[in-house]
């Protein structure tokens, strides 16, 4: 493997980038070379130490580094490397893996099926409503129901169930899906109340049941807290409201907790304990093994589960590696060190102090909203922030101030006008303090050269 870093960039022209300026990447060779990390920090190329506000890509929960996850992995390999959990077969790994993740979620939800990402969890979720309703005699109860602003993932139909936006220029299962009002009050809230904006999102739903036919759609989907949407929280009530619509109107509702399960929001699971409502399928992933492994879950309701599993047919989905070895035993070993070390009540008081500190940031002319809750906080930036005028594409903004984060020696992510917080969760006051005193500088040396 390559040391010096021209070797490594040389190496790199072969590696098509994810969510990336390929044109501009390869021109410019402007790439940061991470090579090693430890705790909340990661470390690049030129040997400078970053602290890792983005936990990865929302996944880096219980940090970097840790030696128990490492020997979990280690000692699952040599016992075991692979095997399937197809057919008749199953691992001790998996099995305890499921059994644990259906006792840490909402009641009924008792069974689990694995997958590698969380784009796979949420196609899994849906292919399995598709069978689940072809099984019940309705194969046209299919459609379904997600929202602008949305991040389900990158295959074909979690990107077709994305905001449209990501799909510019891209072929997806675009006719399976139908796209409710953004639930962003602040910048679709056109004058209302938050009350009247909530009301009118749930006669949005309403209406689109009315006019797409209940017996079409099989599922609404929906993250707690949009993340790669640019942390849009919903109006308080939102979910629950939307759960009793789909429940009264025969709808699967999908909770997408990809990002909001394992700790972020101070909970394993957020649906239940922190917006009140239970849906029929919890989707997630990252979190799971902390990015250790790639691992997904797709975590059914006792109901859908008689269904699928009934006489008749065979259950003819699933990946190679569905429940690998190495990553079921990353999520044991994750779910134990978040038990021992409490990393969800933590949360509870330091996510709060986070969202505190960055909340205190509105005091910088340029910062129109700070949004999220705990972890997982977005700011957006504005031209006017009395009249919310966005910046041009062309300013960059949000990228230019994760460059003059970096430079500081913190990594956040640019997202258009929004720069996204959601580091490790174990991130304590000093840290915290230090992220907001970077954030500021950032920010305000940016807002000047504007
Ligand atoms: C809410 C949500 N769902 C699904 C996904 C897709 O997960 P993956 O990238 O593991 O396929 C993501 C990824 O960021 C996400 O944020």
């Amino acid at each position: 493997m390559a040391k010096d870093i021209h070797d490594i960039l040389q190496q790199d022209d072969h590696l098509i980038q994810s969510f990336a300026d390929l044109h501009g990447l390869k021109a410019q060779g402007a790439r940061t070379v991470i090579t090693r990390a430890k705790g909340a920090y990661v470390y690049d190329s030129a040997g400078s130490e970053l602290i890792d506000g983005i936990g990865g890509l929302w996944c880096v929960n219980i940090g970097h580094g840790h030696p128990e996850m490492i020997s979990a992995i280690t000692e699952q390999l040599q016992r075991l490397d692979y095997y399937s959990t197809f057919y008749n077969f199953t691992h001790p790994a998996a099995a305890a893996l499921a059994e644990k993740v259906a006792a840490l979620a909402p009641s009924h939800l008792n069974t689990v099926h694995f997958g590698n990402s969380g784009s796979v969890a949420n196609d899994s979720a849906i292919r399995m409503l598709h069978h689940y309703n072809i099984r019940k005699g309705r194969p046209n109860k299919k459609l379904v129901l997600s929202r602008h602003g949305a991040y389900h993932g990158s295959t074909h139909l979690a990107m077709a169930m994305t905001t449209p936006a990501y799909s510019e220029g891209w072929h997806c299962a675009r006719d399976l899906v139908h796209h409710l009002r953004s639930p962003h009050f602040w910048r679709e809230g056109d004058g209302a109340s938050e009350a009247e904006f909530l009301d009118a999102l749930m006669e949005d739903l309403r209406g689109s049941i009315e006019r797409i036919g209940a017996e079409n759609i099989c599922a609404f989907i929906a993250e707690p807290i949009q993340g790669a949407g640019g942390v849009v929280t919903a109006p308080e009530g939102y979910h629950k409201r939307a759960w009793e619509i789909c429940q009264a109107n025969d709808i699967k509702y999908i909770a997408d907790e990809v990002v909001t399960a394992f700790g972020r929001l101070g909970h394993f699971f957020a649906s239940q304990d922190v917006f009140g409502m239970v849906p029929d399928i919890i989707t997630t992933a990252k979190g799971l093994t902390s990015g250790y492994q790639p691992l997904s879950a797709t975590i059914v309701s006792d109901e859908i589960h008689d269904v699928i599993s009934g006489p008749d047919g065979m259950f003819l989905h699933g990946m190679t590696y569905s429940g690998h070895p190495a990553a079921a035993a990353a999520g044991l070993a994750n779910i134990a060190i978040m038990e021992r070390e409490q990393i969800p009540q933590r949360v509870r008081k330091t996510g709060a102090y986070f969202e505190a500190k960055l909340r205190s940031l509105t005091d910088i002319e340029m910062v129109g909203e700070i949004r999220g809750s705990h972890f997982m906080m977005g700011i957006e930036f504005t031209r006017d922030r009395t009249t919310k005028e966005s910046f041009g594409d062309e300013v960059q903004v949000g990228l230019k101030v994760a460059q003059a984060c970096q430079k500081r020696g913190l990594i956040a992510r640019p997202l258009g006008n929004v720069l996204i917080l959601s580091p490790t969760l174990i991130m304590d006051e000093a840290m915290i303090d230090q992220i907001e005193m970077i954030l500021r500088d950032a920010i305000q040396e940016v807002a000047a050269g504007l």
